[in-house]
């Protein structure tokens, strides 16, 4: 089923989410339905947060060399922990949660990272590239934080501007 996503500044966002404890049923069309809300948006990644559950939950689907979305490479996320950082990259990020901004953002280069997966296996790994961006981003957002928060303070004051106006120009 797809669920409605919740936008900027809904303060639903900044909400710090808690571990899943049961890998039963209910997980599983959470993990579903997340998957359905984020292909119908055209999204690479969603956090349970922003479809107003705050529970650590999250899903990565990026594109393959043939720019296509395959769920083959669809990746669940359960109670994530990051380890470990390295390096230093800038990528121009947007989010489900603010639609049609993108900015740079900094983060590190690599990660190595331990999660759940649906049937609660632990699984260790360490990315690098757009998923290790990916992951911090939708991390963040089990946090209560979104990518806008890491701007510079004149991009940030630039953004609330212009998200402002976009917000009146809706009503
Ligand atoms: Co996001």
């Amino acid at each position: 089923m797809i669920r409605e996503i919740i936008t900027y500044p809904n303060k639903l966002l900044k909400t710090k989410s808690k571990d899943i404890t049961l890998f039963d049923d209910d997980l599983h069309t959470l993990l579903d339905d997340m998957y359905e809300t984020m292909m119908n948006k055209n999204g690479i990644g969603l956090a349970a947060i922003q479809i107003a559950v705050p529970l650590n939950v999250l899903i990565i689907n990026l594109p393959n060399e043939e720019d296509k979305q395959d769920k083959s490479d669809l990746l669940e996320v359960i109670n994530p922990k990051i380890l470990q950082m390295d390096g230093s990259t800038i990528y121009t990020e947007g989010c489900l949660s603010v639609p049609e901004y993108y900015e740079d953002v900094q983060r590190a280069e690599s990660i190595k990272v331990s999660f759940l997966n649906r049937e609660g296996q632990e699984i260790i790994k360490e990315y690098e590239g757009l998923m290790a961006i990916a992951f911090q981003h939708e991390c963040d957002h089990l946090k209560g934080e979104l990518f806008v928060e890491k701007l510079s303070f004149l991009k940030r004051k630039k953004f609330e501007k212009e998200w402002k106006k976009k917000l009146k120009g809706k009503k």
